[in-house]
């Protein structure tokens, strides 16, 4: 990619090149702070697999408070433009992993976002907000007493004054040089984006300075934007810089990106298991074109969509992945069998989900105020 490539975070460029984006926006190697997590913490498989793949001051904003005791909010947000998907359970997870830790949980729905830039329908917005989103997590095992939810249309009068304030210091040739073209709905999501990464350091929402954003890689353009912002409002509002850290996505089934708008290659946390499963059934490996040769050369797993599976979701023991990974490429597992066991997993972990999203739906309206207007 060239240094011309602005990355877009409304999804038009798609992060291939994960070193390109650590080289070029100075996104530091997540595996550099892991054995100092591990002083405080076991990493999770996503961090321990370099799926969580870069960071941004991770060890003096995440760390170093935790070692001491302190205060860490944690924000981060979805778009409430689809079903819920594994891609969203990667981000899920480590939400779950962080209030574990104990860790402030702050989730915001993006529904300002996807009203304006999306041009979604606001009742869907508001509805796939509250019973994908939110239920998911809450049935993925988040726990909501001690969690904030928020719809970005649904706030405090001081977040708004956020977003008012910052657009005194950016300039429209910087925003574009962060993300390209803008028009008037970038402009006013992306300062949105910063009230939600930076409120939370506001008395009025906690006070916190120690604050971290998981994100996916495409959405490090809004990252770079608050850390600017912080900077300038510094002395004003008391403001600092969030850490971050950054995950690569999990491609769908066909080998390109996974979304909610292409279902066939997507398997959904809410899909009905015969859908799932035949979704599963379809999808491409890294096998070759005959079983003759596959067990003379054995398979590709780094091409796989099924073992892209296994990696991210299906596998949390790291010797019975490396055992998959060994008998794949010696090939002595062969696609048909490896997909069975793989939706053996799936299957029960489905079940099991879709019974808690039944219960989680129930509750949810107990933990957030959905916009009236
Ligand atoms: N723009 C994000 C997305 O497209 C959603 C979002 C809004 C967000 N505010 C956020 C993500 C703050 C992280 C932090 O998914
Ligand atoms: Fe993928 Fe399994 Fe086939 Fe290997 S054996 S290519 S992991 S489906």
């Amino acid at each position: 990619m060239s240094s011309e490539v602005k990355l877009d975070p409304w999804g038009h460029i798609s992060v291939k090149d994960y070193g390109w984006l650590m080289r070029t926006f100075g996104i530091k190697p997540f595996n550099e702070v892991l054995d100092k997590l591990r002083e405080i913490a076991e990493p999770n498989r996503y961090m321990r697999r370099g799926i969580v793949f870069g960071h941004r001051d991770f060890g003096k904003k995440v760390i170093n408070p935790l070692s001491k005791g302190e205060p860490v909010a944690l924000l981060t947000g979805f778009m409430p433009s689809g079903r819920f998907h594994f891609g969203h359970k990667l981000t899920a997870d480590q939400i779950i992993y962080y209030q574990k830790l104990g860790v402030k949980v702050h989730v915001v729905i993006a529904d300002a976002e996807a009203y304006a830039v999306r041009k979604m329908d606001r009742e869907k917005t508001i509805e796939i907000g509250l019973y994908e989103y939110i239920a998911n997590l809450i049935a993925l095992g988040l726990d909501p007493s001690k969690a904030v939810f928020y719809f970005q249309s649904n706030q405090k009068p001081t977040y708004y004054r956020l977003i008012q304030m910052f657009s005194r210091k950016v300039s429209l040739a910087e925003m574009e040089a962060i993300y390209g073209t803008m028009e008037p709905s970038k402009v006013v999501s992306a300062l949105t984006q910063a009230a939600d990464i930076l409120h939370v350091q506001l008395d009025d929402y906690g006070g916190y300075k120690n604050v971290i954003v998981p994100v996916g890689a495409d959405q490090d353009p809004h990252l770079r934007l608050a850390r600017d912002i912080s900077d300038r409002f510094h002395n004003e509002l008391n403001l600092e810089r969030p850490a971050s850290t950054y995950h690569m996505l999990q491609r769908g089934l066909d080998g390109n990106k996974m979304s909610s708008s292409k279902p066939d290659s997507t398997i959904f946390l809410t899909d009905d298991l015969e859908v799932a499963r035949s979704k599963l059934m379809k999808a491409l490996t890294g096998g070759r074109a005959t079983v003759e040769e596959q067990k003379q050369l054995g398979a590709e797993p780094w091409k796989c969509t099924v073992y892209d599976f296994y990696m991210f979701q299906l596998i949390d023991d790291d010797k019975r992945l490396q055992e998959i990974y060994d008998s794949c490429i010696s090939g002595k597992l062969l696609c048909g069998h490896c997909k069975r066991n793989a939706w053996s997993i799936l299957e029960k972990f489905l079940e099991d989900h879709q019974k808690k999203l039944e219960k989680a739906k129930d509750i949810v309206l107990k933990y957030v105020d959905p916009p009236k207007f």
